[in-house]
C-alpha cells in the first residue's frame, strides 16, 4: 500500500495501470501529517522525514503510531548525521534540506529522540548502501 498526496497518486494511478505490479501494490491518497491507513504490521517511511521540521515530523510519526497495529514496526530510512561532527555528505543535505524546505537531516540520537516522543521505541540502526541506514522501531508499551 502507497500513500502519497491525491494528485500524486492520480499520477501513479496512471501509469501502475501499464505494470505488471499493478496488481500488489494499492495506491492510497491522503495526507500523512493527519492520518495514514489504519492496521498496518509494518510502516515504511523513505526520505519523509528529513523533508519536515520537528514538529511536523512528530506528527506524521504520531500519526503511524495511532494507525498502527499493537505488535507493529516502523522502518525509516534516512542518513544520518555523525556524532561526534564527522566529514560527511549528510551535512550538505542538511543544509539543502534548511534552505529548501526549513527541514533537516538528524542524528541518531535526534531520531530516536523524535520516536519515542511520539510512542515508538528504536530498535535497531542497519546502514545500507549510499551513506543510509534502516532505523528499525517497534510500538512503545
Ligand atoms: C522525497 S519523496 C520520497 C518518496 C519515496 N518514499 C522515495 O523514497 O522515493 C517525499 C514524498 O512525500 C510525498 N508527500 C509530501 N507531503 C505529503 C503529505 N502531506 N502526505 C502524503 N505524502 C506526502 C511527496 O509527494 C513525495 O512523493
Amino acid at each position: 500500500m502507497l500513500l502519497d498526496r491525491p494528485s500524486v497518486i492520480e499520477g501513479a494511478r496512471r501509469h501502475l495501470s501499464d505494470s505488471p505490479f499493478a496488481g500488489r501494490i494499492e495506491l492510497v491518497g491522503g495526507d500523512f501529517l493527519t492520518e495514514v491507513p489504519k492496521g498496518g504490521d509494518l510502516y515504511l517511511l523513505k526520505w519523509i522525514l528529513h523533508g519536515w521540521d520537528d514538529e511536523q515530523a512528530a506528527r506524521i510519526l504520531a500519526a503511524c503510531r495511532r494507525a498502527a497495529a499493537p505488535e507493529a514496526r516502523l522502518l525509516v530510512i534516512e542518513m544520518l548525521l555523525p556524532e561526534p561532527w564527522a566529514p560527511s555528505q549528510a551535512h550538505l543535505y542538511d543544509l539543502a534540506m534548511l534552505v529548501l524546505f526549513g527541514a533537516r537531516e538528524r542524528t541518531l540520537s535526534q531520531y530516536r529522540d523524535l520516536l519515542r516522543a511520539a510512542g515508538w521505541e528504536l530498535e535497531s540502526v542497519t546502514p545500507v548502501s549510499g551513506d543510509y541506514n534502516v532505523l528499525q522501531a517497534v510500538t512503545a508499551p
